[in-house]
C-alpha cells in the first residue's frame, strides 16, 4: 500500500531518545519510505525534567533533516513537526502559547500518559485540552494498564473527543500476547483511530508500517485499513476535527 502516514516516530536526530545523528534519520526516513510511507509527522518528546531540548533546537534540526531528505530520498515524502507531549497540568497552556507545537500545526495533540497513570488523571487531562478546542490523541494507549483494563475507560475518552493510536510493533505482537489481543479487539470494536511506528532507532525500535499493514490488510480488509493509514491521519495534516 502507498501514501501511508506515520503519526508517530522519532526520527529528529539529537533532540531526544530518537535517532543519533542525521545519517540514522536519513536510514529510518529510507526505511519508511520502502514501507510505503509518503507522509511522516515527526514527533519529539516534550516531557518536564526529562525531554526539554528547545523548541528552537528542534526546529533546527527539522528544517535541516527535511532539506537533507528533499535532496537524497525526494519531494514526494512529506515530513511535519508534531510532539508527543507527556501530560501535565499546565500543557493547555503550553500548546496555547506555542512553547511546544502541536501536530503539523493542527489542533491535534499527540498525548502521552505514564505507563501508571490512573483513568481519571488521563480523562482529566483530555477533557481540559478538549474544552480548550484541542483534539488529543492517546499515544499508544495500549501501553497504560489502568485505561486498557476497561472497554469503559476507552469508550469514555473516545466520547470526550480523544482519538486512540497504538503501535505498528503491538499490533505485530512484539509487546506480548496479551497486547496484541487488546489492539484486535480495539480493532474489531472500531475503536483504533490511528497507528504509528514510535520508531526510535535503526536496529531496535524500527521503522516497522509495511509489515503491519501487510498484516491489518490481511485481518481488517483493504478499506479499513486505508481509514487508519491514510484517511484518518490526512484529517491530521488539513485539520479536520
Ligand atoms: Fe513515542
Amino acid at each position: 500500500m502507498k501514501n501511508l502516514f506515520d503519526i508517530h516516530c522519532h526520527i529528529i536526530p539529537g533532540v531526544d531518545d530518537g535517532a543519533r545523528t542525521m545519517e540514522m534519520a536519513l536510514k529510518m526516513l529510507q526505511m519508511e519510505y520502502e514501507d510505503g510511507v509518503r507522509s511522516i509527522i515527526l514527533t519529539p518528546h516534550y516531557r518536564r525534567e526529562m525531554f526539554e531540548t528547545p523548541k528552537e533546537k528542534i526546529e533546527r534540526q527539522f528544517a535541516l533533516l527535511k532539506e537533507k531528505s528533499e535532496a537524497t530520498i525526494g519531494s514526494d515524502l512529506r515530513l511535519y513537526l508534531g510532539c508527543e507531549f507527556h501530560a501535565n497540568m499546565s500543557m493547555v497552556e503550553t500548546l496555547s502559547s506555542r512553547e511546544r507545537p502541536t501536530m503539523a500545526g493542527s489542533d491535534y495533540v499527540l498525548t502521552e500518559f505514564s505507563q501508571a497513570t490512573d483513568f481519571s488523571f488521563a480523562r482529566e487531562r483530555i477533557y481540559d485540552l478538549v474544552s480548550h478546542g484541542f483534539i488529543p490523541i492517546v499515544a499508544h494507549v495500549e501501553r497504560y494498564p489502568q485505561i486498557r483494563k476497561d472497554f469503559e475507560n476507552l469508550e469514555a475518552l473516545r466520547e470526550i473527543g480523544a482519538y486512540l493510536q497504538v503501535n505498528a510493533g503491538s499490533i505485530l505482537g512484539e509487546e506480548g500476547f496479551q497486547i496484541r489481543r487488546f489492539c484486535k479487539k480495539l480493532m474489531k470494536n472500531d475503536m483504533l483511530d490511528f497507528v504509528g511506528s514510535d520508531c526510535h532507532r535503526t536496529n531496535k525500535r524500527t521503522p516497522n508500517l509495511g509489515p503491519c499493514v501487510e498484516y491489518m490488510e490481511k485481518k481488517m480488509g483493504k478499506a479499513y485499513t486505508e481509514r487508519i493509514f491514510i484517511r484518518n491521519p490526512q484529517k491530521i495534516t488539513e485539520n479536520i476535527g
